[in-house]
């Protein structure tokens, strides 16, 4: 007989929900921890276990949980109705700030970072008319098919480092949408623009990550950014930002680190304020693809919980009470993160580093930081490593993100940050017990 709420759930669950869960990033063995409730950047599990959350729902929550200020916006507005067939105010005063803040001309709203991305290369095709896309090795982008392509590549089959295969996620992608996917070696100016040169006609935007999660949580180098701007400019093609992570990272999103601005932004996670939420911002000349009211509608547009006022009011709170202090002080408590898990390597002796930027840090087990996705990739044994410091930390009161990275929430402070940093001391300690050739050999 189970002998937890959360293992006697598990098997209820396995009867009904395909492996159990309906997200594989909750998956766990032997069962899935089940969450009671979250309190700042606390959350508890059924079983009354409490932990600290560095997780923040895979990056989406900038102020923890239950937040008392989203609470009462969205209490108040679920007593007034969840959506109607009718606009509201609460889009348009949330558009309005979101133009502001980023400096876009206009936004859509839709419902997740997947279909914000899919829209924006939907976008990018209305307006140049071209079918291709080209997006960085590894980078998730969400599911839309091509979008997601070479996501997972592994050794057998992502082929050579100066032409990387468009490799499928799903079983069963159709090739022909394989086709219409190049994909780029990251920070690699020459490389990715030879493999862009042979498919100039055809390309309808470059998608880009600014801090690829996958690929390593590295920014791009601005050199890569100024190179994909003016291939784009000189082929007629747009550059794509994805923001859905990375919008966090500064008051404007990450795309303030450059110097050039992409042409749409994909966002979505921490702007909808623990609801659902996606949006594509950008130029006006390019969004008026998305304008019913054309002469010509180049990409009709619709979605039932779009700019629900439920999300509307939770994202708009919750980002006015994201100000330029808040996004400095989460910043700085990750700097500081990133500097105590260093230390923590150096004390225990382990081949490890940190990258990251913004209120982001990653921890990968090798001696310099990834410098694209083939670096950052983790064999089954380097999994395995990374699992054993990951379930240490789980044990001991932390949630990560299972790629060994985590993210900071406003309700933070450096005793959180210093708490993480003594638990991965301590896990990187078993690490080098357990495995002896993780410790730094020079
Ligand atoms: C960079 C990036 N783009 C897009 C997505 C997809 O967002 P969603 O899970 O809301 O569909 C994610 C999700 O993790 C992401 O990290």
């Amino acid at each position: 007989m189970p002998q937890t709420r959360s293992a006697a759930l598990y098997q209820r669950a396995l009867g009904v929900l395909p492996g159990g869960v309906s997200r594989n990033a909750v998956l766990r063995r032997p069962h899935p921890s089940y969450a009671s409730h979250g309190a700042g950047c606390r959350v508890w599990d059924l079983e009354g276990v409490e932990r600290i959350d560095f997780a923040n729902n895979m990056a989406a929550l900038i102020h923890g949980h239950a937040h008392p200020a989203v609470v009462e916006a969205v209490v108040r507005q679920v007593q007034r109705g969840t959506a109607y067939t009718l606009a509201t105010e609460q889009e348009v005063e949330y558009a309005e700030y979101l133009c502001a803040r980023g400096g876009f001309d206009r936004v859509r709203f839709v419902n997740s970072g997947t279909e914000a991305v899919m829209t924006c290369v939907k976008a990018a095709r209305a307006f140049t008319g071209r079918p291709k896309i080209a997006k960085v090795e590894g980078a998730y982008h969400g599911l839309y098919d091509y979008a997601e392509v070479s996501q997972t590549a592994q050794p057998g089959n992502w082929g050579p480092g100066d032409k990387p295969a468009s490799v499928p996620v799903a079983h069963g992608t159709p090739q022909s949408a394989l086709d219409e996917v190049i994909v780029l070696p990251f920070n690699d100016p020459p490389g990715a623009q030879a493999l862009l040169d042979r498919n100039a006609g055809d390309l309808a935007c470059v998608l880009l990550d600014p801090m690829p999660h996958r690929v390593g949580l590295v920014p791009a180098t601005p050199g890569f950014v100024k190179a994909m701007r003016e291939w784009c400019d000189r082929h007629g093609a747009l550059l794509v930002f994805d923001e859905v992570i990375t919008f966090r990272s500064s008051y404007g999103g990450a795309q303030e680190w450059y110097a050039e601005r992409p042409d749409l932004t994909a966002l979505g996670k921490i702007i909808g304020g623990g609801f659902p939420v996606g949006a594509i911002a950008g130029r006006a000349e390019v969004m008026e693809v998305l304008d019913p009211l054309a002469a010509r509608v180049r990409l009709p547009h619709s979605g039932t919980y779009s700019a629900n006022p439920v999300t509307m009011v939770a994202g708009h709170t919750a980002m006015r009470l994201f100000d330029r202090q808040e996004v400095e002080r989460v910043n700085a408590l990750a700097a500081r993160a990133r500097a105590r898990i260093e230390e923590a390597i150096a004390l225990a002796g382990v081949s490890a580093v940190v990258s990251g930027a913004g209120s982001m840090f990653r921890i990968h087990l090798r001696s310099s930081p990834p410098r694209d996705y083939r670096e950052a990739y983790n064999g089954p044994e380097d999994a395995a490593r990374v699992k054993l410091v990951l379930d240490h930390l789980f044990e001991s009161g932390f949630l990560m993100i299972n790629s060994f990275s985590g993210t900071i929430s406003t309700p933070m402070s450096e005793r959180e940050i210093d708490l993480l940093a003594e638990a991965v001391l301590n896990g990187f300690r078993l690490l080098a017990e357990r495995h002896p050739e993780a410790r730094r050999t020079s």
